[in-house]
């Protein structure tokens, strides 16, 4: 693990209050989907402590990667902020990332919110290898959907909001319940009510599907020091976000 300065190659507002930053990546390291990047922030006081933030794509033979954040706070905030040529700081890439299993032809990707950022690249990878990928992106409102046009045209995208203003008046969970049968393998990244709600339903349909989840958590350190991203699951114990994470099978967590 190391810390890199790199530069902003391009930065812009991309819908709603999410913006989408390219950075270079100097990482000789090769990154995985579901993996993330502890960026730190300029301001004097609160430089200290990272922002995870998942890899959301790469381009250019991964010589540049994006991330995809919603400003909800300083950190995002002054991110937002960066213009071309500016420096930023990470450690990364951290976590384990997605397993892809030998097996899997067809994908059901699951992206609740900002929860999309790891599943369009992962979206990339899958359809690259000619998978069969639907994604499904729910969202309480239009603003908050990622743009469908800047998926690969090969990816299925069922959209569902809350509010009805753009795809499926719904949650998420409706087209997941259609669509789990159909799917090999089950990606997720999201709020862990959702995780619950899917839990739930592979309860109810009594499926043995494969489903990894990317949890989130407050992080502090981003490397196994702190314990501030502590999640317990329900059969007792405790597991690392950042170390053993962030991907769980939903079972280990849920069960
Ligand atoms: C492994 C991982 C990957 C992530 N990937 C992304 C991503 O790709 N895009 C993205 O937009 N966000 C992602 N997040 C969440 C992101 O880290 C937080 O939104 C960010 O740290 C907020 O920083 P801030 O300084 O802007 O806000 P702060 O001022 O630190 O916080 C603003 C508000 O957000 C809450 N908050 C802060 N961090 C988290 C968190 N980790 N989980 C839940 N609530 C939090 C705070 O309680 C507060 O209410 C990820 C988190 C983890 C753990
Ligand atoms: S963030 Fe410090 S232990 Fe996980």
């Amino acid at each position: 693990m190391q810390s890199y300065i790199t530069e902003v190659k391009e930065s812009s507002l991309l819908y709603g209050n999410t913006h989408v930053l390219w950075i270079d990546n100097p990482t000789e390291i090769p990154m995985i989907p579901g993996q993330f990047l502890m960026v730190y922030i300029g301001d004097s006081h609160t430089q200290l402590l990272g922002r995870p933030l998942s890899i959301h794509r790469l381009r250019d033979n991964g010589q540049e990667c994006a991330l995809l954040f919603e400003v909800i706070g300083q950190g995002t905030h002054w991110l937002s902020q960066r213009n071309t040529g500016e420096k930023v700081r990470f450690v990364g890439p951290l976590g384990n990332g997605y397993k892809i299993e030998p097996n899997t032809q067809r994908a059901l990707l699951v992206g609740g919110g900002i929860g999309c950022a790891p599943l369009i690249w992962l979206a990339d990878n899958l359809s690259a290898q000619e998978k069969d990928v639907t994604l499904l992106l729910g969202a309480r409102t239009k603003n908050q959907i990622f743009p469908p046009a800047l998926v690969p045209p090969n990816v299925e995208i069922v959209a569902t909001t809350e509010d009805g203003s753009f795809g499926q008046k719904g949650l998420i969970t409706e087209p997941f319940k259609d669509l789990l049968s159909w799917s090999d393998q089950v990606f997720s990244c999201g709020p862990r009510p959702m995780f619950e709600a899917l839990y739930g339903l592979l309860l109810e349909t009594g499926s043995s599907k494969s489903m990894q989840i990317l949890m989130e958590e407050h992080m502090a350190c981003g490397f196994g020091i702190c314990y501030s991203c502590a999640v317990f699951p329900r059969k007792g114990g405790v597991k690392l976000i950042c170390n053993d994470g962030p991907m769980f099978d939903i079972r280990e967590i849920y069960a």
